[in-house]
């Protein structure tokens, strides 16, 4: 009949339309999350560096379009910058947990309009995200167990040691089996790849064992012996990144891109997406129809909605409303207390100040009355002064008068000596002359 062809229609549609996939990297600042995303892409994304002085995480989504083959690829990377970088780092999953919802959340919106487009609805939901590890060699930190444990429920997570090629085989191996038992004692269920293919079953189940998959990444190629391969030279030899006794880099590429893509893409709208869907339909009041197939009214959700809304915004009035009254009653006491301790306060001042008051007019009086006694005794000591002085003066003026007299006559005495001794070297230098 023909209709064996179906699958190839499918195929072809799929390829005409291209695919979206989407991958959340999430790990600490300078891990080596760039560089993974270049390795596994073979390609350069990026370069730059993230500042590693971020107050909170941000979220930043690039996009790029890839062909390989006939097949376009819509990869969108969505980078966590500022991971781990805070001092505080309890809030650190909160930006991711709400940039995964606000993907669904505008993915629902569309579903829910009139006239929806999800044909060609580009499609931001994450599909994936690469959780990445420290090579510590110790326990998961607490930052990374609480980060999981948020995401596990809204992505499929697959834990990966980054830089695996800083740590020992043999403490590698420990580290794995550490984290996977640290995760399921936490409750974290990070991605299992599918099992129920009769194709993939045996690759997958033995896949599941090697998680996490220890990474290594390279932007450079080296040359070994005469090829030229991805790795990172070191003094001792060569780090291969697609050597698969090297790292799990293999691993991932092969369980990431070239087998599970497609699962992990149909996972988050079947899994995640889904139980996003349910809790926010079941919240805005809708419901399935019962066993009564009572048909679903959306009237009456509506009502039911609006009479619960208003019954609650009248709740909240009631309890502002005596929450305002209360107030208003305790300022108002306060306001009474603090009147009563300024009155207080205002006759204690009153009283000090009438006490001072009389206080100065007393100290006013006696000095009245102490300057008057000393004037009265001024004039008295005046009277007494000038009557033992005047004969005193009379003396004086007389004893005064007579030595200008007697130097007078002293100074003409002088006048007549000087005159004569003139007169008489004058006819002595004559009687010589003659
Ligand atoms: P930000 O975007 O700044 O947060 O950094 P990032 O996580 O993207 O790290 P990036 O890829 O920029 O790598 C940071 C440094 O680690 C670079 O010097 C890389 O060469 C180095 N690096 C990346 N992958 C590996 C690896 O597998 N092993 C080792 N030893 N170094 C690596
Ligand atoms: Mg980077």
């Amino acid at each position: 009949v023909g209709f064996d062809s179906l699958p190839d229609q499918l195929v072809s549609k799929s390829v005409s339309q291209g695919f979206i996939f989407n991958v959340l990297c999430v790990g600490e600042t300078g891990i080596g999350k760039s560089t993974l995303m270049n390795t596994l892409f073979n390609t350069t994304f990026e370069k730059e560096e993230s500042s590693h002085h971020q107050n909170i995480v941000h979220l930043r989504s690039r996009t790029y379009d890839l062909q390989e083959s006939n097949v376009d690829l819509r990869l969108t990377i969505v980078d966590t910058v500022g991971f781990g970088d805070q001092v505080h780092r309890e809030e650190s999953y909160k930006p991711i947990v709400d940039y995964i919802d606000k993907q669904f959340e505008n993915f629902l919106q569309e579903e829910l309009k009139i006239r929806r487009s999800l044909c060609n609805y580009p499609d931001t939901r994450l599909h994936v995200c690469l959780y990445f590890l420290c090579p510590t060699g110790h326990s998961l930190k607490p930052l990374h167990l609480l980060t999981m444990k948020r995401l596990y429920t809204k992505v499929n997570i697959i834990p990966i040691i980054a830089k695996a090629d800083t740590i020992s085989k043999c403490d590698l191996q420990k580290f794995k089996i550490k984290i996977m038992s640290e995760l399921l004692s936490n409750g974290v269920q990070i991605y299992q790849f599918p099992t129920d293919d009769d194709a993939l079953k045996e690759i997958n189940s033995s896949m599941n064992a090697h998680l996490p998959f220890a990474v290594v990444g390279s932007s450079e190629e080296v040359k070994v012996e005469t090829q030229l391969v991805r790795g990172r030279q070191y003094p001792w030899g060569v780090v291969q990144v697609e050597d698969e006794s090297h790292c799990d880099f293999v691993k991932l590429r092969e369980m990431l891109i070239r087998v599970n893509m497609e699962d992990l893409r149909e996972q988050t709208h079947t899994r995640h997406y889904e139980l996003y869907r349910h809790c926010r339909l079941e919240a805005m009041g809708f419901r399935d129809p019962g066993t009564d197939s009572q048909p679903f009214s959306l009237q009456d959700i509506y009502m039911t909605k609006r009479r619960e809304f208003l019954t609650e915004v009248h709740h909240r009035e009631d309890a502002m409303r005596q929450a305002f009254i209360t107030r208003v009653k305790e300022t108002e006491a306060q306001l009474k207390e603090r009147e009563r301790e300024l009155h207080e306060r205002f006759e204690l001042l009153k009283r000090w100040h009438e006490e001072e008051k009389r206080h100065l007019e007393e100290k006013c009086g006696e000095l009245e009355e102490e300057m008057s006694s000393f004037s009265r005794r001024k004039v008295e000591a005046d009277k007494l002064q000038s009557s033992v002085t005047l004969p005193l003066r009379r003396d004086k003026e007389k004893k005064t008068k007579k030595q200008h007299s007697q130097n007078k006559q002293h100074s003409q005495n002088k006048y007549n000596r000087e005159k004569i001794q003139y007169s008489q070297n004058k006819y002595n230098t004559h009687r010589k002359k003659l």
